[in-house]
């Protein structure tokens, strides 16, 4: 599969998001088990977990799939929420990520997103779980322009390897100021729910995007996810639970655009051109 420099790395074009991965019967556990390890196995270099994924669920399930894998050979993902942020509550939650996943450290550890902690005190415990080895590196989720700036500037804030943020075509806001600071200042991106998340709930899927599938002999979910990283300047992370939906998520790293297909989407699907609130889900 294409790769991205991603943390400093070389990294597959798409890694697998997975939450809501591990919560049901043994079945469906065993199809995204499966699944994961499909992955794997073909060239997707990157999982995207958390600890309140399924409470915990979701890095169990990983932890099952990786066993046997090359633990070099791919990255993980986890991330501790607000409420976990100070050094001592964020190393018991990072022990308790990494036994769920079976591994011995992180490749990268996020502030899930912003709380009350001051961002100084999360800092300064990222710093000593990296320093004894259990994290490689470390970023944060859901951080606007003006959070990004302030941690640049706080000591040791400036270590911060990639923010993970929300983004698909109807949700462009990242494009205005976070994108390009983030290239300036040499900071990873993440874009999660390239397809607006399970249900689809939070994207309209306009005639535009039917009928550019239907011309380029793709899916709609293709053509979503192959816009996300059309400028391959960003990670994309879409869960997938089948193998079915996995395939046809690596297949569309291969779909490109032509400069006429893009502005017809930017014409109903607007760039940003002015600042706007950083969306969430
Ligand atoms: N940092 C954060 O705050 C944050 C927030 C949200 C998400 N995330 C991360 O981003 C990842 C992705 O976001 P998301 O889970 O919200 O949603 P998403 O990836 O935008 O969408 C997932 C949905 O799309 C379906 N799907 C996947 N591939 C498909 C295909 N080729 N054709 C048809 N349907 C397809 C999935 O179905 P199946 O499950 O049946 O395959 C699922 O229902 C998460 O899993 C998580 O790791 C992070």
């Amino acid at each position: 599969m294409r790769q991205i420099s991603f943390n400093q790395q070389d990294t597959s074009a798409i890694g697998l998001g997975t939450w809501r991965m591990g919560e049901g019967n043994a079945a469906k556990n065993d199809e995204e088990l499966k699944t994961i390890q499909y992955a794997l196995n073909n060239g997707v270099t990157l999982l995207d977990t958390a600890e309140i994924y399924g409470d915990g669920q979701s890095e169990t399930l990983i932890g099952k799939a990786i066993k046997g894998f090359n633990r070099s050979d791919f990255q993980i993902i986890s991330k501790f929420a607000p409420n976990h942020a100070t050094p001592k509550l964020m190393k018991k939650s990072l022990e308790n990520s990494l036994k769920r996943l079976q591994t011995d450290y992180l490749d990268l550890y996020l502030l899930h997103w912003r709380g009350s902690t001051p961002l100084e005190e999360t800092i300064q415990g990222l710093q000593e779980v990296q320093k004894a080895g259990y994290i490689k590196n470390w970023g944060v989720s859901n951080f606007d322009i003006a959070d990004l700036e302030e941690l640049s500037k706080l000591p040791g804030g400036s270590d911060c390897r990639v923010n993970e943020d929300l983004y698909n075509v109807g949700s462009r806001g990242i494009e205005y100021s976070i994108l390009p600071w983030q290239k300036e200042n040499n900071m990873s991106l993440v874009g999660y729910s390239p397809f607006g998340s399970d249900g689809g709930d939070y994207l309209t899927i306009k005639p535009v995007l039917k009928d550019l599938a239907k011309q380029k002999n793709v899916s709609v979910y293709q053509l979503l996810l192959a816009w996300v990283i059309r400028n391959r300047d960003l990670l994309s992370i879409p869960k997938s639970s089948s193998v079915e939906h996995l395939k046809a998520n690596m297949a569309a790293t291969d779909i490109e655009f032509t400069a006429d297909e893009l502005e017809l989407i930017d014409s109903q699907y607007p760039r940003p051109n002015k600042k706007t609130q950083l969306e969430v889900i």
